[in-house]
């Protein structure tokens, strides 16, 4: 069975990006929030991503699931699997199938953004598993947790990193507002890109393809769409740098000569000089003490970490700690 709620209308959602690019197009240096990458082409474009050779993390994520989601559906027992920012749900298939074997599965919300693909995500898998009940959630996971469906013993799935394109004090006042949400009988499923080697960090976000560098210009594409603006996405670079003391990496945009942009339906204009930068996401990689301490801050405690055995990804599950963040 499968529902749709839709929490993000068109005109939610066209206030929240003008608001977006309004503030990023006129602060010092300009930037933009990396949400705005996955219309239906961006969320294509990031699928092809993770087929990259660069592009280690969803294929080590699916390996470690592929050893330990038994594991996660015995010690859950969960009958809903929330998921925020479910993408296409691929990896998602080996949770349910684990929750279904331990004879809990019940309900399936995967939670997203990108409106149409989620649809067609969710409809894939609710053909795929008869009798699951599929309650697909368009929604912004930053505004409108408090909106997912309550009740039974829900196991909330964060995957592929997802959590590091927020910065450490967003993620943590995250973390806290989800878990303010849960009861004790829940649980949290997180999956972490782990620091490593920058040459290994820069490829994946840089690949010799050039996909990741048509995802990073998307973000020009719908703001040109949306906002009916005049970004000529090729006159931009895809640029990619391991930010070192912040430890995370950090994708922008670079103006290839000067440039005005016009947006229309903000009545603004915006200069670029020749090299000026923009950036348009972070991505974190983290360390477990890191890990700990901001679901600590939370209200969480870690309750299993399992990594690949090279160390290059982490998927943990915490549990709600009572009396809760602080
Ligand atoms: N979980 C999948 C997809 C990761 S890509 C995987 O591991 O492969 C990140 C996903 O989060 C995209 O589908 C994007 O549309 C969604 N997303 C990004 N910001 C969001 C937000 N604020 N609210 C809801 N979904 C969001
Ligand atoms: C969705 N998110 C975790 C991806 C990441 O790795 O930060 C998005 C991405 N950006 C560039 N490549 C992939």
């Amino acid at each position: 069975m499968l529902r749709i709620e839709r929490h993000l209308t068109t005109d939610d959602l066209d206030k929240t990006l003008r608001r977006d690019v309004h503030d990023g197009l006129s602060a010092h240096p300009k930037s933009l929030p990396p949400k705005w990458f996955y219309d239906e082409r961006g969320s294509a474009l990031f699928e092809e991503i993770t087929r990259l050779p660069e592009y280690y993390p969803t294929r080590t994520e699916r390996a470690i699931l592929l050893r330990y989601a038994s594991g996660i559906g015995r010690a859950t027992a969960a009958d809903t699997l929330v998921e925020l920012g479910s993408g296409s749900g691929e990896k998602t298939r080996l949770l349910l199938d684990a929750l279904r074997t331990a004879g809990t599965l019940r309900r399936f919300v995967p939670v997203d953004v990108s409106g149409d693909f989620l649809e067609e995500a969710a409809g894939l898998v609710a053909a795929e598993y008869p009798g699951l009940d599929v309650r697909a959630e368009v929604a912004d996971f930053e505004r409108h947790l408090h909106l997912l469906p309550a009740g039974g013993r829900r196991l909330v799935a964060i995957l592929g990193s997802t959590i590091g394109n927020q910065p450490p004090r967003r993620r943590v006042a995250f973390l806290s507002d989800l878990r303010s949400t849960l009861t004790e009988e829940d649980a949290l499923l997180l999956g972490v890109d782990l620091v490593k080697d920058p040459g290994r960090l820069v490829a994946a976000y840089d690949d010799a393809c050039g996909v990741t560098a048509e995802f990073n210009r998307n973000v020009l594409h719908v703001i040109n769409r949306e906002l009916d603006a005049d970004f000529a996405p090729e006159a931009f670079e895809h640029v990619a740098v391991w930010d070192e003391r912040a430890e995370w990496i950090e994708m922008r945009l670079r103006a290839k000569a000067p440039q005005r942009v016009r947006v229309r339906a903000l009545d603004l204009t915006a200069g670029f000089a020749e090299g000026e930068e923009m950036r348009t996401e972070i991505s974190a990689k983290f360390r477990r003490p890191t890990v700990e301490a901001e679901l600590g801050r939370a209200g969480f405690s870690l309750a299993h970490w399992w990594t690949d055995p090279a160390g290059d990804f982490a998927l943990l599950v915490a549990r709600p700690r009572v009396p809760g963040p602080g």
